[in-house]
Protein backbone atom coordinates (compact mmCIF):
# COMPACT_ATOMS: atom_id res chain seq x y z
CA UNK A 1 0.00 0.00 0.00
CA UNK A 2 1.67 3.26 -1.00
CA UNK A 3 1.60 6.36 1.58
CA UNK A 4 -1.72 8.73 1.22
CA UNK A 5 -0.43 11.70 -1.20
CA UNK A 6 -3.29 13.85 0.20
CA UNK A 7 -4.43 12.73 4.03
CA UNK A 8 -7.71 15.08 5.20
CA UNK A 9 -7.81 14.60 9.41
CA UNK A 10 -11.02 15.05 11.41
CA UNK A 11 -11.96 17.84 9.28
CA UNK A 12 -14.89 20.19 10.14
CA UNK A 13 -16.87 22.67 8.50
CA UNK A 14 -19.86 24.72 9.65
CA UNK A 15 -21.86 27.42 7.46
CA UNK A 16 -23.51 29.29 10.30
CA UNK A 17 -25.69 26.60 12.56
CA UNK A 18 -25.52 24.52 9.97
CA UNK A 19 -22.88 21.55 10.53
CA UNK A 20 -21.89 20.30 7.03
CA UNK A 21 -18.68 18.69 7.19
CA UNK A 22 -18.21 16.23 10.67
CA UNK A 23 -14.98 14.88 11.98
CA UNK A 24 -13.73 13.87 7.97
CA UNK A 25 -10.92 11.16 7.51
CA UNK A 26 -10.18 10.48 3.76
CA UNK A 27 -7.16 9.08 2.39
CA UNK A 28 -6.28 10.13 -1.16
CA UNK A 29 -3.34 6.94 -3.09
CA UNK A 30 -1.15 8.10 -5.95
CA UNK A 31 -1.69 5.71 -8.72
CA UNK A 32 -5.78 4.93 -7.66
CA UNK A 33 -9.01 6.42 -8.80
CA UNK A 34 -11.19 7.19 -5.09
CA UNK A 35 -14.83 7.81 -5.41
CA UNK A 36 -16.18 10.13 -3.68
CA UNK A 37 -19.91 9.52 -3.28
CA UNK A 38 -23.07 11.07 -1.32
CA UNK A 39 -26.87 12.21 -2.07
CA UNK A 40 -27.16 15.68 -2.82
CA UNK A 41 -26.41 18.11 0.43
CA UNK A 42 -24.30 15.16 2.14
CA UNK A 43 -21.51 17.54 1.31
CA UNK A 44 -19.44 16.62 -1.50
CA UNK A 45 -18.98 20.01 -3.05
CA UNK A 46 -18.11 21.65 0.63
CA UNK A 47 -15.33 18.88 1.16
CA UNK A 48 -13.71 19.59 -2.07
CA UNK A 49 -14.10 23.66 -2.18
CA UNK A 50 -12.36 23.26 1.66
CA UNK A 51 -9.68 21.57 0.16
CA UNK A 52 -9.42 23.64 -2.88
CA UNK A 53 -9.09 26.59 -0.32
CA UNK A 54 -12.17 28.45 -1.40
CA UNK A 55 -14.15 27.36 1.90
CA UNK A 56 -11.53 27.68 4.94
CA UNK A 57 -12.10 24.63 7.57
CA UNK A 58 -13.45 25.20 11.33
CA UNK A 59 -10.76 22.48 12.23
CA UNK A 60 -8.63 19.51 11.26
CA UNK A 61 -5.73 18.90 9.43
CA UNK A 62 -4.64 18.19 5.96
CA UNK A 63 -1.40 16.81 4.96
CA UNK A 64 0.57 16.42 1.21
CA UNK A 65 2.87 14.52 0.75
CA UNK A 66 3.23 13.70 4.23
CA UNK A 67 3.56 17.29 5.76
CA UNK A 68 0.55 19.33 7.07
CA UNK A 69 -0.46 21.91 4.75
CA UNK A 70 -3.11 24.79 4.88
CA UNK A 71 -5.07 25.75 2.05
CA UNK A 72 -6.44 28.40 2.82
CA UNK A 73 -6.24 30.08 -1.05
CA UNK A 74 -6.59 27.64 -4.20
CA UNK A 75 -2.72 29.01 -4.93
CA UNK A 76 -1.48 26.78 -2.58
CA UNK A 77 -3.23 23.93 -4.11
CA UNK A 78 -2.12 25.13 -7.28
CA UNK A 79 1.07 25.17 -6.31
CA UNK A 80 1.03 21.89 -4.96
CA UNK A 81 -0.12 20.05 -7.63
CA UNK A 82 -4.14 19.70 -6.54
CA UNK A 83 -6.41 20.68 -9.64
CA UNK A 84 -9.92 20.68 -9.78
CA UNK A 85 -12.50 20.02 -12.54
CA UNK A 86 -15.52 21.62 -12.01
CA UNK A 87 -18.76 20.48 -13.23
CA UNK A 88 -19.75 23.71 -14.94
CA UNK A 89 -16.53 22.97 -16.96
CA UNK A 90 -15.71 26.82 -17.07
CA UNK A 91 -14.24 26.66 -20.54
CA UNK A 92 -14.55 29.73 -23.21
CA UNK A 93 -16.42 28.86 -25.82
CA UNK A 94 -15.13 31.82 -27.74
CA UNK A 95 -11.16 30.42 -27.47
CA UNK A 96 -9.87 27.28 -29.10
CA UNK A 97 -8.46 24.21 -27.08
CA UNK A 98 -4.74 25.76 -26.90
CA UNK A 99 -6.01 29.05 -25.34
CA UNK A 100 -8.68 27.12 -22.79
CA UNK A 101 -6.00 24.70 -21.85
CA UNK A 102 -3.35 27.99 -20.95
CA UNK A 103 -5.94 30.50 -19.75
CA UNK A 104 -4.77 32.24 -16.77
CA UNK A 105 -1.58 30.82 -17.35
CA UNK A 106 0.10 31.82 -20.76
CA UNK A 107 3.48 30.79 -21.72
CA UNK A 108 5.35 34.37 -22.32
CA UNK A 109 8.44 34.96 -24.08
CA UNK A 110 10.27 38.91 -23.88
CA UNK A 111 6.11 39.51 -23.07
CA UNK A 112 4.74 37.97 -26.00
CA UNK A 113 2.48 34.87 -25.46
CA UNK A 114 4.47 31.37 -26.71
CA UNK A 115 1.73 30.35 -29.10
CA UNK A 116 4.06 27.64 -31.15
CA UNK A 117 5.24 26.72 -27.20
CA UNK A 118 1.66 26.68 -26.29
CA UNK A 119 0.09 24.80 -29.08
CA UNK A 120 2.97 22.17 -28.87
CA UNK A 121 2.65 21.83 -25.00
CA UNK A 122 -1.30 21.49 -25.35
CA UNK A 123 -0.90 18.93 -28.24
CA UNK A 124 1.95 16.62 -26.17
CA UNK A 125 -0.67 16.46 -23.17
CA UNK A 126 -3.73 15.11 -25.41
CA UNK A 127 -1.22 12.78 -26.70
CA UNK A 128 0.38 11.78 -23.90
CA UNK A 129 -3.34 11.12 -22.54
CA UNK A 130 -3.87 9.01 -25.72
CA UNK A 131 -6.76 11.57 -26.50
CA UNK A 132 -7.96 10.66 -30.26
CA UNK A 133 -11.02 12.51 -30.35
CA UNK A 134 -9.59 15.75 -30.70
CA UNK A 135 -8.40 16.48 -34.33
CA UNK A 136 -6.61 19.77 -34.18
CA UNK A 137 -5.54 22.00 -30.69
CA UNK A 138 -6.78 24.83 -32.92
CA UNK A 139 -10.53 24.11 -32.87
CA UNK A 140 -12.78 26.48 -31.33
CA UNK A 141 -13.88 24.75 -27.84
CA UNK A 142 -17.69 26.16 -29.51
CA UNK A 143 -17.13 23.27 -31.86
CA UNK A 144 -16.71 20.37 -29.62
CA UNK A 145 -18.99 17.98 -27.70
CA UNK A 146 -19.27 17.37 -24.36
CA UNK A 147 -17.32 14.52 -24.11
CA UNK A 148 -14.59 16.29 -26.24
CA UNK A 149 -15.15 19.71 -23.66
CA UNK A 150 -15.04 16.99 -20.98
CA UNK A 151 -11.56 15.76 -22.15
CA UNK A 152 -10.19 18.88 -22.69
CA UNK A 153 -11.20 20.36 -19.16
CA UNK A 154 -9.31 17.18 -17.60
CA UNK A 155 -6.11 17.57 -19.64
CA UNK A 156 -6.28 21.43 -18.75
CA UNK A 157 -6.05 20.03 -15.15
CA UNK A 158 -3.35 17.63 -15.54
CA UNK A 159 -1.20 19.84 -17.88
CA UNK A 160 0.99 21.17 -14.57
CA UNK A 161 2.18 17.93 -13.83
CA UNK A 162 -0.28 17.96 -11.29
CA UNK A 163 -0.30 15.15 -8.73
CA UNK A 164 -3.92 15.16 -7.22
CA UNK A 165 -7.00 15.64 -9.55
CA UNK A 166 -10.47 16.80 -8.37
CA UNK A 167 -13.26 15.65 -10.78
CA UNK A 168 -16.48 16.73 -10.10
CA UNK A 169 -19.41 15.15 -12.20
CA UNK A 170 -17.15 14.34 -15.50
CA UNK A 171 -19.77 12.13 -17.30
CA UNK A 172 -23.18 13.40 -15.85
CA UNK A 173 -23.85 15.41 -18.88
CA UNK A 174 -22.56 12.30 -21.19
CA UNK A 175 -23.85 9.76 -23.42
CA UNK A 176 -22.69 6.32 -23.48
CA UNK A 177 -19.81 6.35 -25.90
CA UNK A 178 -18.27 9.93 -24.34
CA UNK A 179 -18.78 8.21 -21.25
CA UNK A 180 -16.67 5.47 -22.19
CA UNK A 181 -14.12 7.65 -23.26
CA UNK A 182 -13.84 9.90 -20.18
CA UNK A 183 -13.99 6.99 -17.51
CA UNK A 184 -10.60 5.40 -20.03
CA UNK A 185 -9.10 9.37 -19.86
CA UNK A 186 -9.90 9.21 -15.70
CA UNK A 187 -8.43 5.65 -15.58
CA UNK A 188 -5.23 6.64 -17.56
CA UNK A 189 -4.79 9.29 -14.82
CA UNK A 190 -4.26 7.27 -12.37
CA UNK A 191 -1.98 4.56 -14.17
CA UNK A 192 0.14 7.60 -14.97
CA UNK A 193 0.25 7.70 -11.21
CA UNK A 194 -2.14 10.91 -10.08
CA UNK A 195 -4.20 10.60 -7.21
CA UNK A 196 -7.71 10.70 -8.84
CA UNK A 197 -10.75 11.48 -6.76
CA UNK A 198 -14.08 11.15 -8.54
CA UNK A 199 -17.29 12.45 -7.54
CA UNK A 200 -19.91 10.51 -9.33
CA UNK A 201 -24.21 9.60 -8.69
CA UNK A 202 -23.56 6.87 -11.41
CA UNK A 203 -22.90 3.57 -9.56
CA UNK A 204 -21.86 1.71 -13.30
CA UNK A 205 -19.00 4.82 -13.38
CA UNK A 206 -17.83 4.27 -10.06
CA UNK A 207 -17.80 -0.01 -9.82
CA UNK A 208 -15.67 0.39 -13.58
CA UNK A 209 -13.08 2.95 -12.68
CA UNK A 210 -12.78 3.53 -9.05
CA UNK A 211 -10.46 1.53 -6.59
CA UNK A 212 -12.55 2.56 -3.59
CA UNK A 213 -15.14 4.77 -2.22
CA UNK A 214 -15.53 7.11 0.31
CA UNK A 215 -19.16 7.30 1.21
CA UNK A 216 -20.34 10.98 2.59
CA UNK A 217 -23.51 10.73 4.39
CA UNK A 218 -25.24 14.02 5.96
CA UNK A 219 -21.21 14.97 6.03
CA UNK A 220 -19.99 12.01 7.78
CA UNK A 221 -17.83 9.60 5.76
CA UNK A 222 -19.72 6.50 6.21
CA UNK A 223 -17.19 4.00 5.25
CA UNK A 224 -14.36 3.80 2.68
CA UNK A 225 -14.58 0.75 1.47
CA UNK A 226 -12.52 -0.93 -1.81
CA UNK A 227 -14.91 -1.38 -4.85
CA UNK A 228 -13.05 -4.61 -5.29
CA UNK A 229 -15.20 -5.93 -2.00
CA UNK A 230 -17.85 -4.15 -2.81
CA UNK A 231 -21.30 -4.58 -4.04
CA UNK A 232 -23.37 -1.71 -5.87
CA UNK A 233 -26.02 -2.48 -3.44
CA UNK A 234 -23.79 -1.93 -0.48
CA UNK A 235 -22.96 1.01 -1.96
CA UNK A 236 -25.93 2.41 -2.34
CA UNK A 237 -27.17 1.69 1.11
CA UNK A 238 -24.12 3.66 2.48
CA UNK A 239 -24.87 6.71 0.40
CA UNK A 240 -29.07 6.40 1.61
CA UNK A 241 -28.86 5.16 5.09
CA UNK A 242 -25.22 5.50 6.16
CA UNK A 243 -24.48 2.04 6.42
CA UNK A 244 -24.59 -1.27 5.05
CA UNK A 245 -24.38 -4.77 7.33
CA UNK A 246 -21.55 -4.28 9.59
CA UNK A 247 -20.59 -1.57 7.76
CA UNK A 248 -21.35 2.31 8.10
CA UNK A 249 -22.01 4.67 10.87
CA UNK A 250 -23.53 3.17 14.15
CA UNK A 251 -27.34 3.20 14.01
CA UNK A 252 -27.97 6.26 16.14
CA UNK A 253 -25.63 8.05 14.04
CA UNK A 254 -27.02 7.17 10.75
CA UNK A 255 -30.72 7.60 11.82
CA UNK A 256 -29.65 11.37 12.85
CA UNK A 257 -31.24 14.21 11.22
CA UNK A 258 -30.11 17.20 10.86
N1 LIG B 1 -22.08 28.58 0.96
C1 LIG B 1 -22.98 27.90 1.69
N2 LIG B 1 -23.69 28.48 2.68
C2 LIG B 1 -24.58 27.81 3.42
N3 LIG B 1 -24.84 26.50 3.27
C3 LIG B 1 -24.18 25.84 2.31
C4 LIG B 1 -23.21 26.48 1.47
N4 LIG B 1 -22.72 25.57 0.60
C5 LIG B 1 -23.32 24.40 0.90
N5 LIG B 1 -24.20 24.56 1.93
C6 LIG B 1 -25.02 23.49 2.52
O1 LIG B 1 -24.16 22.42 2.84
C7 LIG B 1 -24.79 21.17 2.60
C8 LIG B 1 -23.91 20.34 1.70
O2 LIG B 1 -23.92 20.89 0.40
P1 LIG B 1 -22.96 20.41 -0.77
O3 LIG B 1 -21.57 20.35 -0.25
O4 LIG B 1 -23.22 21.24 -1.95
O5 LIG B 1 -23.49 18.92 -1.00
P2 LIG B 1 -23.29 17.93 -2.25
O6 LIG B 1 -22.21 18.49 -3.12
O7 LIG B 1 -22.91 16.61 -1.63
O8 LIG B 1 -24.60 17.85 -2.94
C9 LIG B 1 -26.15 21.49 2.04
O9 LIG B 1 -27.08 21.40 3.09
C10 LIG B 1 -26.01 22.90 1.54
O10 LIG B 1 -27.24 23.57 1.59
MG1 LIG C 1 -22.27 19.09 -5.11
Amino acid sequence: MPEPILEISGVNKSFGPVHVLRDIDLAIYPGQVTALVGDNGAGKSTLVKCIAGIHSIDSGTVAFEGKPVILNDPRVAAALGIEFVYQDLALADNLDITQNMFLGREIRRFGFLADGQMERKARETLTSLSVRTVSSVRQSVASLSGGQRQTVAIAKAVLWNSKVVFLDEPTAALGVQQTRQVLELVRRLADQGLGVVLISHNMNDVMEVADRVAALYLGRIAAEVLTKDSSTTQIVELITAGRSGDIGLAPATANESI
